[in-house]
């Protein structure tokens, strides 16, 4: 079955089969929250496969900043089309009644309590990811997952995720698909700051990539 839906966006359908793994492994009353929605695409995914009676936070303040690959500054008419085109993408799919949409920065916007399931693809510079990882991540409750989007692809985010996650002695690395890494709470280690560390030189081709890319010496799509 194609999960992904017709919707613009930067999601794989690997990484789109993952997310609805981790999402229908969310008990019923339990909490999903994706920070960076974007036009929805790994929304829409999340919202089909979570049980009727857990909630979806999809936080996005669509300002137009940090949107996409190398668009960093804020152009709040693309962000006020991107909200625009995210409600009618969800009514087209049939979730938009399912999606509590909070349009604020996630370092704005109140945190949610006992999150079960957190997906982060929002900034992706070094310090709004390490934030995103750091304040949110402590709002996942024991046994729950976090996924990263642009893992081992993007400079901030990977460099966050050595900061705050690879070290860490809660969060255990439970493999990736392309750039989307899955990460359980239930206790780093060794084990797993290794498995993490033999990303790097997949991260490095990443980078290099994308420095071939912005020096149009290479054509064809940005890695993730
Ligand atoms: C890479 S896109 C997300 C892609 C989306 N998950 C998808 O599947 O297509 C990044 C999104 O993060 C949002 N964003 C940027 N800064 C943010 C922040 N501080 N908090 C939450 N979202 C943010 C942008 O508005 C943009 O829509």
């Amino acid at each position: 079955m194609n999960l992904l839906p017709d919707v613009e966006g930067w999601l794989t359908e690997a990484q789109a089969a993952r997310l609805d793994r981790c999402a229908r492994a969310v008990p019923d009353g339990g909490r999903i929250v994706e920070i960076g929605s974007f036009r929805g695409r790994s929304t829409i995914v999340l919202a089909r496969a979570a049980a009727a009676g857990a909630e979806v936070v999809a936080i996005d303040p669509h300002l137009g900043s940090d949107r996409g690959p190398q668009e960093i500054a804020a152009r709040p008419e693309l962000g006020e089309q991107d909200t625009q085109i995210f409600r009618a993408n969800l009514e087209r799919h049939g979730v938009l009644d399912r999606v509590r949409h909070v349009r604020m920065l996630s370092s704005e916007a109140p945190l949610e309590d006992a999150i079960d399931m957190l997906y982060v693809d929002g900034a992706h510079r070094f310090g709004p990811a390490r934030d995103d990882l750091v304040r949110w991540g402590a709002r996942v409750r024991d046994g729950g997952t976090m996924l990263v989007h642009d893992s081992f692809s993007s400079i901030g985010v990977t460099l966050a995720l050595l900061a705050s996650v690879t070290f860490s002695r809660r969060w255990r690395y439970a493999g990736r698909d392309g750039s989307l890494a899955e990460y359980v709470a239930d206790g780093g280690g060794p084990s797993s700051a290794m498995r993490q560390l033999a990303q790097l030189p997949w991260f490095a081709y990443n980078v290099v990539l994308k420095v071939l890319t912005v020096l149009r010496i290479r054509r064809g799509p940005w890695p993730y």
